[in-house]
């Protein structure tokens, strides 16, 4: 596909889809990672004389108008990521108003759009609503690479109205992904943790056979562990899944992909924080209690393994990380895999809702080499699917 450097954007009008579905507490915004990473973007828009438009969805507001999902809350945000540059507001994405806002500005100038989701046309990748919004620029870039498994109007549609072209937030999440999982320096390690077996299906169906190791953590291990026929007490446990999870470990087995599952685990009656704990043997789960953090011996276990990787690719923690003391296999295999990294022994790719919240906690993200801003689309990206917003830039070329 094209990138920025492909367009021609002095004085023109640039239509840029990111993704600013930021946490936003009070009407304060929580986490401003992703505003910061489409920072590089705007920068060299402006520096080529291009009058930025940008275009982001808030929340689900299902085609309606709902004033708490307004992105107003988003300008300051973005105006202070900016120094405290000036960047200016429509009270929709598309129509006359908005036209006259965008003829007024200066080249290099700012104005950030209301939330597409406002209209039904955009989550329905209507056409029409597409055109509308393809009349408002000269040319688009999708910079939204966390929104690229919608198949939208403005990750969809729009690409193929207008030139197209990746921003730089999208080429480097997926330079860093194919680097990951693409042509890996092996061995490849995948750790996978999480609640559930079922919403990681297809996720550990298309990782067994491209990684050399695969870790199964968090509560879907205890599926697989009961799965192998072992008594897992009262812990979360989804017994319908257990002739995918023995599917799983046969497929694995018949692709040499080598599977690991705690050896040792931390157990107590309830989950609440500071609650008496036991460390016990995966065999020896009392009836009585349940699992809510991989034992230390399972943690030394994988770090030994990772000691022989190169790459590693993190999605899930390995228990219920939220809630102290059951943080502490994710905290310590974090932790080590930030030093493989430190060192340059290995590379490490993280991505998926509560991994980055993980690795925040553990205080290693700053030392992994990539976390992507993508929750469901790095989910759908590890499960080997086509993204329906790069495959609308890729077709555009
Ligand atoms: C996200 O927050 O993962 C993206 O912005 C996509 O949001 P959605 O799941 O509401 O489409």
């Amino acid at each position: 596909f094209q990138t920025i450097d492909d367009l021609q954007l002095s004085g023109r009008r640039a239509l840029v889809r990111v993704d600013f579905n930021v946490p936003i507490r009070d009407g304060k915004i929580t986490d401003n990672s992703r505003i910061v990473r489409v920072l590089p973007t705007i920068r060299d828009l402006k520096a080529q004389g291009a009058k930025i438009i940008l275009m982001a969805h808030f929340g689900r507001p299902k085609g309606n108008v709902v004033p708490e999902m307004s992105l107003g809350p988003v300008v300051e945000g973005l105006s202070d990521a900016l120094g405290g540059e000036k960047v200016a507001f429509a009270g929709d994405c598309i129509g006359t108003e908005v036209s006259t806002q965008i003829d007024a500005l200066s080249n290099g100038e700012i104005l950030l759009l209301e939330n597409l989701r406002f209209h039904a046309g955009e989550e329905a990748n209507d056409s029409s609503f597409a055109q509308e919004l393809a009349k408002l620029g000269d040319v688009y870039i999708n910079d939204a690479f966390s929104a690229a498994h919608r198949a939208h109007a403005s990750t969809d549609g729009l690409a193929r109205l207008l030139p197209a072209a990746a921003g730089r937030l999208m080429q480097t999440e997926l330079e860093h992904l194919s680097q990951a999982l693409g042509q890996p320096k092996r061995p490849v390690a995948a750790l996978v943790g999480g609640a559930k077996v079922s919403t990681k299906l297809e996720l550990l169906s298309n990782l067994v056979g491209k990684v050399d190791v695969l870790v199964i953590g968090g509560g879907m291990a205890n599926t697989f562990l009961n799965a192998q026929g072992i008594e897992v007490g009262r812990s979360l446990c989804e017994h319908e899944m257990a002739d995918t999870a023995r599917a799983i470990l046969k497929e694995a087995e018949a692709q040499n992909s080598k599977v690991m599952l705690p050896s040792d685990v931390v157990v107590a009656e309830t989950l609440a924080e500071n609650v008496p704990t036991s460390t016990v043997k995966t065999s020896s789960v009392p009836a009585n209690q349940m699992i809510l953090d991989a034992g230390s011996q399972t943690a030394l276990e994988i770090v030994a393994e990772l000691k022989g990787c190169k790459t590693l690719v993190w999605n899930g923690p390995l228990g219920c990380f939220e809630t102290e003391p059951f943080d502490a296999a994710t905290n310590s295999v974090a932790q080590a895999a930030a030093g493989l990294t430190v060192s340059g022994d290995l590379l490490t790719v993280a991505g998926g809702g509560d991994t980055v919240a993980a690795l925040v906690h553990a205080g290693v993200d700053e030392d992994f080499s990539y976390i992507s801003t993508a929750g469901g689309a790095f989910l759908e990206w590890l499960e080997g699917k086509t993204l329906p917003g790069v495959k609308a830039l890729e077709d555009a070329a």
